[in-house]
């Protein structure tokens, strides 16, 4: 076991799930037979990268996928207000190019498009990018690398949403970026961050898509070693709490105090160092059997509970908690791939949002969504229960 970024040999373990299954791999009967891996986080001393000490080879995962991000509404909101700033501040025209690696349904180059900029899209997933393709967005069917960035034009944006958690080299992934960057040209990132995980005790964002959980020294190291630069870096809510990275051609002189100044909070607080990821097993602990004594409190008074969003986050949430049907009924999700499908390991079933009636109690297994969840089913007449860090009863 190697740090895949640094190379270190040495790298303590910071919580460990035993045999899980892919978060993603929905069942299409009850009795179907999955596959099971050692699910289970380690850090990095060298370069301060938290990652999975396991990997699932990229094809199992990737190449038929079950997560089409145009399901949420907030996320394309998202995604509309930084092409929004993009097209403004890089001076976007119809001779711009704009790519997107793991571009997914294309609900982000869409909204380019629609401006006139032309567009190329990156995704690994036949199924979604034909998605993609159907809306107009000319999409290449492929895992982003090194190796293929020297075939594609050159580019003066760049997007990587929720990507560099998931590729198995990110080093090879931010050289390929380099390659395909012109030399005013912007790459932005956006990646969930291993110090909001941590603090607010999420233990559902840790999956096998999700090799890598990254900090701003580790994403600084990993940066500085393709030669590019993070020229700015700022919070960000979406997905649990992460950061948006602006990323230029190497530039010693782009010198951007509010970047430093979020490595120095993240320094001041340890995230660089292992004894700040030594508690969070021991606080997981305490959380998920707080949610599982409120789940069979609730059972014992023989009221009815459901899920809401069979997201890779519920899969998880799901399994830690070992619950089945006898504990929640249904899960809820609008994704047409996974309607009527199982959960993976806890083979609970997924039912439509036209089914979600009358309940007594619904777990907000996707979380990070709940305003959007909420808004779309004004009637619902029971309570929500929010599962982390802590459950509450809303
Ligand atoms: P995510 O947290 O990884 O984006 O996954 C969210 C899941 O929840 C995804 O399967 C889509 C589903 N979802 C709904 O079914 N209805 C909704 O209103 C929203 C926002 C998400």
């Amino acid at each position: 076991m190697r740090c895949r970024l640094c190379g270190c040999e040495d790298l303590p373990s910071v919580i460990g799930f035993g045999k899980m299954p892919l978060a993603n791999a929905f069942l299409s009967s009850p009795n179907e037979p999955e596959e099971l891996f050692d699910l289970e986080v380690v850090f990095c001393p060298v370069c301060s990268l938290l990652q999975l000490a396991h990997t699932v080879p990229p094809e199992k995962l990737f190449s038929n996928y079950n997560y089409f991000s145009s399901v949420s509404q907030s996320m394309i909101h998202h995604v509309e207000d930084l092409a929004d700033e993009l097209i403004q501040d890089r001076h976007l025209n119809n001779h711009s190019l704009v790519t997107e690696l793991a571009s997914n349904d294309g609900y982000a180059l869409k909204y380019f498009l629609e401006q006139g900029i032309e567009v190329l899209g990156i995704d690994p997933a036949k199924n979604v990018a034909q998605v993609a393709r159907d809306k107009g967005v000319p999409t290449l069917v492929a895992f982003f690398d090194e190796a293929m960035s020297h075939q594609l034009p050159k580019s003066d944006v760049v997007m990587a949403l929720n990507v560099l958690g998931h590729v198995p080299n990110p080093l090879d992934f931010a050289l390929g970026i380099k390659n395909i960057l012109k030399p005013d040209g912007v790459c932005v990132i956006e990646v969930p961050s291993a110090r909001d995980m941590i603090d607010s005790v999420s233990p559902d964002q840790i999956y096998f898509e999700h090799i890598f959980y990254w900090s701003l020294s580790s994403l600084s190291y990993l940066f500085m070693k393709a030669g590019l630069t993070i020229s700015r870096a700022e919070k960000i809510d979406i997905h649990g709490g992460g950061y948006r990275l602006y990323v230029t051609q190497m530039n010693p002189f782009a010198y951007d105090r509010p970047t430093n100044t979020l490595r120095q909070i993240e320094n001041n607080m340890g995230v660089d160092q292992y004894p700040y990821y030594q508690c969070f097993a021991t606080r997981v602990r305490d959380s998920l059997e707080k949610l599982l004594d409120l789940l069979k409190e609730i059972k014992s008074q023989g009221k009815q509970i459901v899920a809401y969003g069979a997201a890779a986050k519920g899969t998880q949430l799901l399994n830690y908690l070992g619950v089945g049907m006898e504990t929640i009924n249904y899960v809820v999700d609008a994704t047409p791939t996974k309607i009527n499908k199982y959960v993976p390991g806890c083979r609970i079933p997924v039912v439509s949002p036209d089914k979600f009636g009358r309940v007594d109690y619904c777990l907000l297994t996707a979380r990070n969504w709940s305003g959007e969840i909420k808004s779309k089913h004004p009637d619902y007449g029971g309570r929500w229960i929010v599962p982390l860090p802590y459950p509450t009863i809303e």
